[in-house]
């Protein structure tokens, strides 16, 4: 995700902002870009690629170098990628037409298009962003006050934003927002910061305020003052943090892995955001790049990926074959590129990648595209070599994931696979009653997630009572195969534990001879069609002694007669059940590992993109 720096005192800024964007890098970004007014005028200094590359370009514009851009106010960001290429042009920050407004902003503006039109042929756009758009909304806004103008402009805005803003007529004032990213505010000897997170300012401050959703910050020489929408002042007292840079990167969480789980229900919404229409039952997935009428010939769907993407793979299978009654396999993307797949012009490929450069991902979807299938990318990482290879697709806006065990982008992929779906399935047979049900359980199923988060301690504790065993089964049936393969990944990798996963029925045809008390079961069995059959299951495990740990439905009370060691979770509809069922085998995976003492973030031996064969 983006980052963002600012500054405002008595001191140099640029400095102050370059470092910060590096203390920002672990975010993961494409480009960079820095402005500081300075009498009454922006410098401005954008580039691709690494932040030392936008200081080289400075120094090589004699605009920056030693010593650098003058001024005591400025904003910088680096650019994680969502609407528009990885170009100077997009980079922040970006300005209005007069270029006395200068904003950078994280976040995804969800109506920039109708924001433009109604903007019409008065602003001269150069970039192919959101955050442009909003500049030039601000502009037609303005009257003399910035923070004014900044809450009409959000005001129009349906989306999220971290945003930071600067006009060069009120040159001691920055006006910070934010609604769904998060801001910081530093507070100094009469000199503040505004960032993403406290990491760029702890080495001049450790007194902070927390913007949260719906408020505004008017920073300037009076201090800190503190807006909600509806421009009544708000009382928020700095607080004081102690956490080292590191901690401050996980926002206070011991490992981006948790932060990334915690984040879930967050970056659910970011996948789902505008791509829903409720009113027709529908999803409206514009990366697709087929007709209606090409949509109409496609008679198969072959899924791709690795590891983790395979299993969001697997739930989409499911949703495909029952929403759009389309026969569907995936394939293992090193297996497929060296088999003799049966692919036409009426197969539709989908590659599915969090990196978007797994190299057995991509040599497979170079071999289906050769063989003549429409072929397209489900992936996370804006511009990566099969977004670009693809012809379309579909970004996850999971964020950076920087632990090497895949979580919000697993649950993203499966949000996105389930919107096509849906989309091909209205366009098939699909009832736009069906359709609905589907858009409102989706729309619902951030809150259940949430809910489920709050499972944390007792897993924890399961976690703890469990953490001497060696080996695991995890079992699940239809949609719950695939998570029951999530959750077992997950173990492994993250734990060194030896875990297998089966679908329930296959215990007794071989794998059941391994029961016994020293050989622990993670049983998936929630109200579904298939719970009746999962509950044979448990029973048969049940009478070998081995112990057993129950993902259930909240009210089941049966399942406590099976186990002592339950976990209830939300109901929902069953082919999202994997979103809300994979969250407590995630945080199983965690708490085991951090009991264990393994490098949670960066487990042995693996890599978070595995490029080579
Ligand atoms: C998941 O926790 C693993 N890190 C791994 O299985 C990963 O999902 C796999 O390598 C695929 O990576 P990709 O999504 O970037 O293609």
């Amino acid at each position: 995700m983006c980052g963002i720096v600012g500054y405002i005192g008595k001191k140099q800024a640029l400095p102050i902002l370059l470092n910060g964007l590096k203390r920002l890098e672990y975010r993961g970004y494409d480009s960079a870009g820095v402005a500081v007014l300075n009498e009454g005028l922006f410098q401005t200094t954008r580039s691709v690629g690494k932040i030392d590359n936008l200081v080289a370009k400075m120094q090589d514009e004699k605009i920056g170098g030693a010593s650098g851009i003058n001024g005591t106010m400025g904003i910088a960001h680096t650019r994680w990628a969502t609407h528009g290429g990885v170009t100077e042009e997009n980079a922040h920050p970006h300005k209005d037409c007069t270029g006395n407004l200068m904003i950078v902003h994280n976040g995804i503006i969800e109506n920039y298009r109708e924001l433009k039109e109604d903007l019409g042929k008065k602003h001269e756009f150069k970039s192919q962003t959101d955050t442009e758009v909003l500049a030039h909304l601000i502009e037609s806004l303005y009257k003399g006050d910035l923070r004014l103008a900044v809450e009409a402009a959000l005001a129009k805005v349906r989306g999220t934003y971290g945003l930071v803003a600067m006009h060069a007529s009120e040159p001691t004032k920055i006006v910070a927002a934010r609604l769904g990213s998060p801001l910081v505010v530093g507070v100094g000897d009469k000199e503040y910061y505004v960032a993403s997170d406290t990491s760029p300012m702890l080495a001049h401050t450790q007194q902070v305020i927390f913007l949260d959703d719906g408020e505004i910050a008017e920073i300037s020489e009076h201090g800190v003052q503190i807006y909600n929408l509806a421009d009544e002042r708000l009382n928020k007292p700095s607080e004081k943090i102690d956490w080292d840079e590191t901690t401050a990167e996980r926002q206070g969480h011991d490992h981006f892995m948790l932060k990334e789980i915690l984040d879930q229900p967050t970056v659910i919404k970011d996948a789902l955001r505008g791509r829903l229409v409720e009113s027709d039952g529908t999803a409206r997935l514009g990366g697709l790049n087929m007709t209606e009428e090409e949509m109409h010939k496609i008679k198969r769907v072959i899924l791709i990926a690795c590891g983790t993407a395979s299993y969001a793979a697997l739930v989409g299978k499911y949703a495909f074959e029952r929403l759009a009654g389309l026969p569907t396999t995936v394939e293992i993307a090193s297996e497929f590129r060296y088999s003799d797949p049966v692919i036409d012009n009426h197969t539709l490929v989908f590659g599915i990648s969090q990196s978007g450069e797994t190299a057995d991902t991509l040599a497979a979807l170079r071999e289906a595209k050769r063989k003549g299938a429409f072929v397209r990318g489900i992936v996370n990482v804006v511009g990566s070599t099969i977004a670009r290879e693809t012809d379309g697709g579909t970004y996850i806006h999971a964020g950076p994931e920087l632990a090497v065990a895949s979580t919000k982008a697993f649950m993203n992929m499966i949000g996105v696979l389930l919107m096509y779906a849906l989309q091909f399935g209205r366009v098939n047979r699909l009832a736009v009653a069906t359709g609905q049900r589907l858009v409102k359980a989706m729309l619902q199923i951030s809150g259940k997630m949430k809910q489920t988060l709050e499972l944390s301690d007792q897993i924890k504790i399961l976690a703890k009572k469990y953490s001497g065993y060696k080996n695991y089964f995890f079992l699940g049936r239809g949609v719950n195969y695939p998570v029951a393969l999530e959750g077992s990944l997950k173990l492994k990798e993250c734990s060194y534990i030896h875990s297998e996963a089966y679908p329930g029925g296959e215990m007794k045809h071989g794998p059941i001879a391994l029961l016994s008390p020293d050989f622990p079961v993670m049983a998936i069995m929630t109200k579904n069609q298939l719970y009746d059959k999962m509950r044979s299951n448990v029973e048969e495990i049940k009478a070998r002694q081995a112990p057993l740990i129950i993902i259930a439905t909240e009210g089941d009370d049966k399942a406590k007669e099976l186990s002592e060691d339950v976990i209830y979770v939300p109901a929902t509809m069953e082919l999202l059940e994997p979103l809300i069922n994979t969250i407590p085998l995630q945080l199983f995976a965690y708490h085991t590992a951090v009991m264990l003492g393994r490098d949670v973030d960066r487990p042995r031996n693996l890599a978070k993109s595995v490029t080579v064969e």
